[in-house]
């Protein structure tokens, strides 16, 4: 690792938090919105643990207000929430609800009095029912539904936002949503999991291009990267952990910036690889302003012929996990900024999540002790403090997350949270983490070891 690490952050580093519409709102019918393809999923009996929905959550939609009084007490500069499609249209498409874009309106105007910046996500996840009810992602429509969407938003909301964010994550959605089924839609199939990424990408460019006709904030998109390293030194682990590379983390930005797919792709995929036109990819290599990079955890992997489609296992390391079972592996983000600089060119970078889940004790008069969280976020943003000293641009750093939240198919059973959330009462009680970031913010990384 780079032996130098720079004093402290530049000026106009954003520190920030993030969290998500479905995990946080609440309300999700509320003030005539259509029901996400989430709000389905998670009625589905069987589908989330304890059958746990997002119907309250944190109740964000009626008490954002008192969450913004947590984040000045942190001191944010910034803040990174998403926007549901289905509030602004409920069916997804044509009729646009009002009261939908009101709330955000509402919403942003309390952030700028507050004076943190607003770094928004059309599209965390929660992709409104009546498309899926369309053929969802699997539409070629789709890129063109998601471009109208986000010009209704961009119109209405762009003099209040500081950075937009086109889509959270597009290879969750791809892996989770259509290859395993074990997030919303819910679908298991080979043949659909490559036409949903490429219908993806097409979105996120399409939407680009209808943002620089009228827009002039960066936009930019959101990836999940989780490098990955053989487990030996053998050939076939060597490949394996290449293979996991491309499908993890070429898959969403090789055509961003290369205009291609990466090869390994079409190996893993077989047959159900599908033909991509020139003109698409040509779409696709829209620029960007910038690269949102989520970060949790890194893969160690070996060649696996039986674990279909993509042939490799991973092997768990003697080290500290978190509650998702996540290697608590602090160079690993290191390693994947300076890679994506590596591959990419001199691209700025926001480090867009960071985060990591603990059974935390309940709240008592001293707050919530989460000491191993504190370390996880010290170690983290030492670890980006490095890559920009070795020469990535990383220009802030999002904690995930604000608040305890719904952690999808998981419920409310793993605590993100900077801020312990009491379900029963919606009662808020920073954790010793909040008290961290905050010395942090206000030390402007300082205070870091
Ligand atoms: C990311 C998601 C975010 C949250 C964290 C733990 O993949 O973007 O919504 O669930 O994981």
């Amino acid at each position: 690792m780079v032996a130098e690490e720079a004093a402290g952050f530049p000026d106009g580093f954003l520190f920030g938090a993030a969290t998500a519409a479905y995990q946080i709102e609440g309300s999700p019918l509320a003030d005539g919105a259509g029901p996400s393809g989430w709000h389905r999923f998670a009625h589905t009996p069987g589908l989330v643990a304890n059958g746990d929905t997002g119907d309250v959550a944190c109740d964000h939609y009626r008490r954002y207000r008192e969450d913004f009084l947590l984040m000045m007490e942190l001191g944010l500069d910034a803040y990174r929430f998403s926007i549901a499609w289905g509030r602004v249209l409920p069916e997804g498409t044509g009729r646009v609800n009002q009261q939908g874009l009101d709330f955000y309106r509402r919403l942003l105007d309390a952030l700028g009095e507050a004076g943190i910046a607003a770094m928004a996500t059309l599209f965390h996840w929660d992709l409104p029912a009546a498309l899926d009810d369309r053929g969802g992602w699997l539409n070629r429509d789709s890129a063109s539904w998601f471009a109208e969407y986000a010009s209704v938003v961009f119109r209405a909301l762009d003099d209040r936002v500081a950075l937009w964010v086109t889509l959270n994550e597009p290879a969750v959605v791809t892996h989770c949503g259509y290859l395993y089924g074990i997030h919303a839609p819910g679908h298991r199939n080979l043949f659909e999991a490559p036409i949903a990424a490429h219908n993806l990408l097409r979105a996120h460019a399409e939407a680009v291009r209808a943002y620089r006709a009228e827009g002039r904030k960066p936009i930019g998109l959101v990836v999940s990267l989780e490098p990955k390293y053989p487990s030996t030194p053998e050939p076939a682990d060597v490949a394996a952990a290449a293979r996991d590379d491309a499908f993890t983390n070429r898959w969403f930005l090789d055509p961003v910036f290369l205009g291609r797919y990466p090869e390994e792709l079409r190996d893993v995929f077989g047959e159900a690889w599908p033909e991509v036109s020139g003109g698409d990819l040509e779409l696709l290599r829209t620029p960007v302003d910038f690269i949102g990079v989520n970060y949790y955890t890194r893969g160690v992997v070996r060649d696996d012929a039986a674990a279909l489609p993509l042939r490799v296992a991973r092997v768990r390391q003697e080290a500290a996990h978190t509650e998702m079972g996540w290697e608590v592996y602090p160079r690993g983000l290191f390693d994947i900024l300076m890679a994506v600089r590596e591959r990419y060119g001199d691209v700025p970078l926001y480090v867009t999540e960071n985060g990591a889940a603990f059974a935390d004790p309940p709240p008592s008069q001293d707050g919530v002790r989460d000491p191993r969280r504190v370390d996880y976020l010290s170690e983290h943003l030492r670890a980006v403090r490095q890559a920009m000293a070795g020469g990535v641009d990383v220009r802030g750093y999002f904690a995930w997350s604000l608040l305890d939240n719904f952690e999808w198919h998981l419920g409310y059973t793993k605590r993100f949270g900077l801020v312990h959330v009491d379900y029963a009462t919606q009662r808020r009680t920073p954790k010793a983490s909040a008290r961290f970031y905050a010395e942090v913010i206000r030390s402007r990384g300082a205070s870091l070891r």
